[in-house]
């Protein structure tokens, strides 16, 4: 039988590993090492169960809790967040606990009814609602589309723990279950990787929503998230790094990101990177087709400025250029540069036209000719690349 993790006096882990996941929200964000569906149970007078997981492991999820809890029924199901790696267990859940009280907010509800089709007498919550399990009472904070309309977190004062849901999660999936049994590093490298590639377009709303949870000087000892580990250790790194994310910070880093056939705009990408590197500002390049996307995002979002480059085909840049560009236009990103470039054979517009998206995108275009060449790039052509990368490394050092 599978069994809750204690985290401290009377609450528990009960979520499940998901170690085969590899694309966490379908091919959006391909992950190497698994994730986590946390869920918790806080035995108290009533008990209270915090988030389901994803349905396929709700099995699991129930012995974990009938580990501790036996036959005693569950009082309260905290629904924190409607999507389906929470809430897709959640039927199941309510067939074994039918009289469990759920709390959701007005969004939360409204997206369970329109995902299992059926009403639970749901009591909606709203920021600083509170229930009284006994000898604990939960605050609910509401944090609309951080990065769903519905996402809360639920606060515990007695025990001073924050259950935010998929706020300060990554994808750490193993049974050393809090922050400091892995090294700061590693966990805050993690958490920016999750947060770059789900919550990064909601970055003023974080800023917000953390100034908001900083004012209500809250005593945090524990931070207990719906994915990866739980941070008792970490968390003032932790709030200070999200700080950061949210307000895209960017390090003395640029990223350079192409589509080559035949190595003339890889060439270009190279020349570029010699200038940049070589003067100071840390540079990162990736073939886009050969890279995963959940490193592009990550180390997007702590760069200064980002390049592009693309071939042309069919006269317009690669369509997965056209996708990258596309998606970093959803992020809402701000403060950063970026520029254009490319090899060309007879259709000498795309350059033109990743800088036209780089702009759309919130980006501001470096000041520096258009990065476009016929065919093959001479030694000449590699040595100006070189000088622009120059130019590039020392603007981004002013910035
Ligand atoms: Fe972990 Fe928004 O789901």
């Amino acid at each position: 039988m599978k069994q809750a993790i204690p985290i401290c006096e009377h609450m528990y882990w009960v979520g499940v590993h998901d170690f085969n996941c590899r694309h966490f929200h379908g091919n959006m964000f391909p992950i190497e090492d698994g994730a986590t569906y946390n869920s918790y149970l806080i035995v108290d007078e009533q008990i209270t169960v915090i988030d389901t997981v994803e349905e396929e492991f709700i099995d699991i999820m129930l012995e974990r809790i009938q580990s501790v809890i036996g036959d005693r029924p569950v009082d309260n199901i905290i629904v924190q967040h409607g999507e389906p790696d929470h809430s897709g267990g959640f039927l199941k859940f309510m067939q074994v606990y039918p009289n469990a009280q759920p709390y959701a907010s007005n969004a939360g509800v409204n997206i369970m009814m329109k995902q299992y089709f059926k009403d639970f007498d749901y009591k909606k919550v709203k920021t600083m609602d509170e229930i009284c399990t006994g000898g604990y009472h939960l605050t609910f904070i509401e944090m609309p589309l951080i990065h769903w309309p519905d996402n809360m977190m639920t606060y515990v004062k007695e025990a001073n723990i924050l259950f935010s849901n998929d706020a300060f999660g990554q994808h750490i999936a193993g049974y050393d279950l809090f922050d400091d049994l892995h090294s700061l590093s590693k966990c805050i490298e993690k958490a920016k990787e999750y947060y770059a590639n789900i919550v990064m377009p909601y970055g003023e709303r974080v800023e917000k929503k953390l100034k908001e949870i900083l004012a209500l000087q809250l005593p945090i000892k524990m931070i207990a998230p719906s994915h990866g580990v739980i941070w008792r250790t970490y968390i003032q790194e932790l709030l200070d790094a999200y700080m950061e994310f949210a307000t895209f910070a960017g390090k003395d880093k640029v990223v350079i990101i192409y589509e080559s056939i035949w190595r003339h705009t890889q060439k270009m990408a190279e020349a570029l990177a010699e200038g940049i590197g070589t003067n100071g500002v840390s540079v990162k390049v990736y073939k886009e087709s050969i890279t995963s996307s959940t490193l592009m995002m990550k180390e997007i979002l702590d760069a200064k400025a980002v390049l592009i480059g693309s071939g042309c085909y069919n006269n317009d840049m690669a369509s997965n250029i056209s996708g990258l560009l596309a998606k970093l236009k959803t992020c809402h990103i701000k403060g950063k540069k970026a520029l254009g470039f490319g090899s060309y054979g007879w259709f000498g517009k795309t350059v033109f036209n990743i800088n036209e998206k780089l702009s759309e995108a919130g980006f501001t275009l470096f000041d520096e000719e258009t990065l476009s060449i016929n065919y093959t790039p001479s030694e000449n052509d590699l040595n100006r690349y070189i000088e622009i990368g120059e130019h590039i490394a020392n603007a981004i050092k002013k910035q």
